[in-house]
């Protein structure tokens, strides 16, 4: 009888992939999500044998020739079930367990276990179908979980009744310890004559069964329907589940992957549910703890390497977070955490929710096509990683610029992988050239492009900031820009140009023409190739080419000719209220010494006006980024 564990074979089929051991034996080639060889068993001239890394088996239709890596390695080297196991331990970087009577009675309980957490699976799925479910029934429905969902996902339902799952899985013939260790009862603290002494770990709560890599139910989360107590409860670890070496709808995205689809990690069950549903069928999430680095490993293991598909990038998977503040604090935690264990051709991209969705609700609120933008619009690494870290520190001086790289370099600093650390340097250094290399050595790049309304969803990463002045000429240009870009927008935009104070002088004419155009008698004042041709025809093409510089649209994506006017207005208003905050606050810092030396009462009526002004907007700040 074989000594070894299921727990333990599992663990070195998880480890191993199987077309890359077969791969090393046999020239093998892929065929959708499969690979295809010439049969290494029988004598063959076209390819007959399929190799399915999601399913773990190679399958010969030609010889019949059928298992998984170790029958493999069984078959081609020649061995014994037990050498075969030692070599791709050897592989795996795994120790073979030694064997021992206790440890084939362990396996033996191992066994029941899976059989007694499936069983209650099924009995939690049959409580949310029958009468007494229906409470719970509702609560799915009334969160658009359809009927199909239901069944797909295996939701269930566990009722209050702390002995109920208890009784049946008694009847059923296990035993309270086996309960407890399969993580679905816990021991009574109280006096146990009564009962069996165990009861129920999960009550109350909408079930949703955890898969193990293969797919077979190993643990249990669980939402609350009512009342109080915290929102999830998950397992506790066991024998036969690590919580942070598993990711809920692991084995469904093991299959996607292979297939080429994106694997996107986000945060919660509800959220993977949704995903699939919508046909991300890559979703996966943690089980109630941060992402860990077993479990970013896991999924780099089972995308495809490149060039497999050269033209995708769904080798990458990407990070979702939810867009509050959780959501982004987590994504940058997530990054430290990636960052020693990079290399190449393994990385991760980071999409950003709109604030206040999950992906389930933005599923539900905006449809499949709203989540593709967000996963579309995600971030790779490097760009993150930069934006992350220039967050809200100033970068107007040389000492805040050596900050920055500072902190860039300490970041950089953490990636394990020597040539890839060199490749982040470089790319670093240049940026910091191009970012820092304007007029004057003066910055030319202060809020990079977070203040670029047209990209609101990776907005939503930021938390609301104060804002301060643009540097230079920066913000005229960007306003000049928009106008001519967006002529449309000057009705909105007029009686706010005379207060924007305009100090570079040699922009004053373009402004002037601006206005000239305006006021020609024409039906072509939302036409922004007639503005063009109008201010060129005036002398200002020089002038022009100087606002519309490829530089400017880094600060002021916005402001592009072709985004649509929705981003520009918001783009506008972004503008005009930073602006309108700063001159409040000036003006709200000279009355302040103003007050001190006359302590003149009207100028304390002042100051509280704009002290409300200014707690109104922040408080306006906070709703935009909200809405977004
Ligand atoms: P969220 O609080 O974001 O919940 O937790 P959610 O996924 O949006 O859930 P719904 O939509 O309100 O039902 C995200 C994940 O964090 C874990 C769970 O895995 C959850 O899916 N979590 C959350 C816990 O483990 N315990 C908790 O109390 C809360
Ligand atoms: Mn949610």
């Amino acid at each position: 009888m074989s000594t070894f564990g299921p727990a333990f074979l599992d663990e070195l089929r998880n480890r191993l992939t199987l077309s890359e051991v077969i791969g090393r034996r046999v020239k093998i080639t892929r065929a959708g999500r499969e690979f295809k060889a010439c049969c290494p068993f029988h004598k063959e001239k076209s390819p007959s044998f399929t190799i399915n890394d999601a399913k773990g088996f190679f399958h010969c239709f030609g010889c019949g020739a059928h298992g998984d890596v170790i029958g493999f390695t069984m078959r081609q080297e020649n061995r014994s079930f037990p050498e075969a196991v030692e070599i791709l331990a050897g592989m795996a970087g795994m120790q073979v367990p030694k064997s021992s009577p206790e440890e084939a009675k362990r396996y033996e309980e191992e066994k029941n276990l899976y059989t007694l957490i499936d069983e209650a699976a099924r009995w939690f799925e049959e409580q949310l179908r029958i009468p007494s479910g229906r409470m719970a029934l509702e609560y799915a429905k009334r969160r658009n979980l359809s009927q199909e969902t239901i069944d797909r996902f295996r939701l269930g339902y566990a009722p209050n009744d702390a002995q109920a799952l208890i009784k049946y899985l008694t009847a059923k013939g296990y035993k309270p310890q086996q309960m407890v260790d399969a993580g679905v009862a816990k021991k009574s603290e109280r006096d146990t004559s009564k009962d069996v002494g165990v009861y129920s770990f999960f009550r109350g709560r909408l079930i949703f069964p955890v898969g193990d890599r293969r797919g077979r139910v190993v643990a249990f989360g669980a939402r609350l329907l009512e009342g109080d107590g915290p929102k999830y409860i998950n397992s506790a670890d066991h024998g036969l589940f690590h919580k942070g070496q598993l990711l809920y709808g692991f084995s469904r995205a093991r299959a996607a992957a292979a297939d080429g689809k994106p694997l996107i990690i986000t945060e919660g069950y509800m959220d993977v549910i949704r995903l699939v549903e919508a046909g991300f069928m890559g979703a996966v999430a943690p089980l109630g703890t941060a992402l860990t680095e077993e479990q970013i490993q896991l999924l780099w293991k089972i995308v495809p390497k490149p060039p497999v598909r050269p033209d995708l990038l769904n080798h990458i998977p990407i990070l979702c977070f939810d867009g509050d503040n959780a959501g982004s604090k987590a994504a940058e935690r997530a990054l430290e955490r990636i960052l020693p264990h990079l290399a190449p051709d393994q990385s991760v991209r980071f999409a950003a929710m709109p604030a206040g969705e999950d992906p389930d609700t933005l599923i539900l609120n905006k449809g499949p096509a709203a989540m593709q933008a967000v996963l579309d619009a995600a971030q790779p690494l490097i760009d993150f990683m930069w934006q992350r870290t220039a967050g809200d520190r100033p970068l107007n001086t040389p000492e805040d610029r050596a900050g920055f790289r500072r902190a860039l370099d300490a970041r950089i600093g953490l990636i394990k992988d020597r040539a890839l650390q060199q490749d982040y340097k470089n790319s670093i250094q240049e940026r910091l050239q191009q970012s820092f290399s304007g007029n004057d050595n003066r910055p030319q790049q202060q809020r990079f492009e977070k203040r670029d309304a047209s990209k609101s969803y990776g907005r939503s990463f930021m938390p609301v900031i104060k804002p301060r002045p643009l540097p230079n000429n920066l913000q005229e240009r960007i306003v000049l820009a928009l106008l001519i870009n967006h002529p449309a927008l000057f009705v909105e935009m007029e009686s706010a140009l005379d207060t924007l104070p305009i100090t570079d002088a040699s922009l004053e004419p373009l402004r002037q023409g601006v206005f000239d155009f305006m006021s020609e008698s024409n039906m072509e004042h939302e036409n922004p190739a007639a503005l063009r041709e109008f201010l060129e025809k005036a002398g200002l093409g020089q002038a022009l080419s100087r606002v519309l510089s490829p530089d400017l649209y880094v600060h002021a994506g916005f402001a592009r000719p072709e985004r649509p006017l929705s981003a520009a207005l918001a783009g506008w208003h972004d503008i005009w209220n930073r602006h309108e905050r700063i001159s409040a606050e000036n003006e709200l810092k000279n009355l302040s010494l103003e007050l001190k030396s006359t302590g003149d009462s009207a100028i304390l009526e002042r100051i509280e006006q704009l002290q409300a002004m200014l707690i109104h907007m922040d408080e306006k700040a906070e709703r935009e980024v909200v809405e977004l």
